[in-house]
């Protein structure tokens, strides 16, 4: 049997015209951190979709701690152990905190009602979120509500962690809190594979970074090497790939600007 965590073997999946993933191959082992940069529209956030089950593929195998998950659903991903956040933080507004962890880990993590409690409060802990843990989620500032869609797939108990531009909006030190929390996760044998824009964040946490364009990899290696490879830099044409090697952040084209155009979708 394998040894890894996580294996996209040739999956496809196309939206009309539109090519999100183009036979795409990938493994992913126990406790590896990987970093996926790539422009708008990309492909990055459908390539979460098909490895936590949201999207089907329409070729292609996807397995995970062993077992070919392919065919399984989301929650059914979920409760194996894959936990995502979504770029969209998708919290239950009028429930506290805790009460969305407790739902995370019930419904997502398929925990019964004690063992849920202790992931909740192990969740909160981790992202130094206990004292907001009676706060309605609606009223949570921005990095507030980007923590809470961590600390709800945290509650999950995943051991392997998909993050979707959880970084995006926030100040300089409150990125490097982030990533605190992301290191100390890693370090108790957690997975992570990281989209974001914030090279910066992403590289402080990562041994490994693909970069996704038009559905394909187009680099997978060490980060430095990866953001110096020639044709990385063509997909971040007129970007700043050197300032985002020096801590910057990996801003795409404007639309119409390069390869790839497309909204942000966050703000
Ligand atoms: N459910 C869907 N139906 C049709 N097209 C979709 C769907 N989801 C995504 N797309 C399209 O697929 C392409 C890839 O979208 P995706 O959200 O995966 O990109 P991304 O790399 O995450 O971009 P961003 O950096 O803006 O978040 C886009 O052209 C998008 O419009
Ligand atoms: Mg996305």
């Amino acid at each position: 049997m394998s040894s890894q965590l996580l294996e996209l073997e040739h999956v496809a999946k196309r939206f009309g015209r539109v090519v999100i993933a183009e036979d795409l191959s990938l493994a992913v082992g126990p406790g590896d951190t990987v970093g996926i940069v790539g422009p708008n529209g990309a492909g990055k956030t459908s390539l979460f979709g098909l490895i936590s089950g949201d999207l089907a593929p329409d070729a292609g195998t996807v397995r995970f701690a062993g077992r070919a998950v392919t065919k399984l659903d989301a929650a059914a991903r979920s409760r194996l152990g894959v936990g995502r956040t979504y770029q969209v933080p998708r919290p239950f507004g009028d429930m506290t905190v805790f009460e969305n962890l407790l739902v995370a880990a019930q419904q997502g993590g398929g925990l019964r009602r004690r063992a849920s409690y202790a992931a909740a409060v192990e969740a909160l802990d981790r992202t130094g979120m206990a004292g907001q843990a009676n706060t309605p989620a609606e009223r949570l500032g921005l990095l507030q509500r980007k923590r809470l869609e961590l600390a709800r797939a945290l509650a999950t108990q995943p051991t392997l962690l998909l993050l979707d531009e959880v970084a995006g909006g926030l100040t300089d030190p409150e990125v490097a809190q982030l990533v605190e929390i992301v290191r100390n996760v890693n370090a108790e044998g957690i997975a992570v594979i990281w989209i974001e824009h914030v090279v910066r964040a992403l590289t402080a946490v990562v041994s490994r970074l693909i970069c996704l364009s038009g559905g394909k990899f187009v680099g997978d290696g060490a980060p430095a090497s990866v953001l110096a490879d020639p044709a990385v830099r063509e997909v971040f044409l007129g970007s700043e790939v050197t300032a985002a090697l020096a801590g910057g952040t990996l801003e795409p084209s404007p639309p119409g600007d390069g390869p790839v155009g497309g909204e942000r979708s966050e703000p």
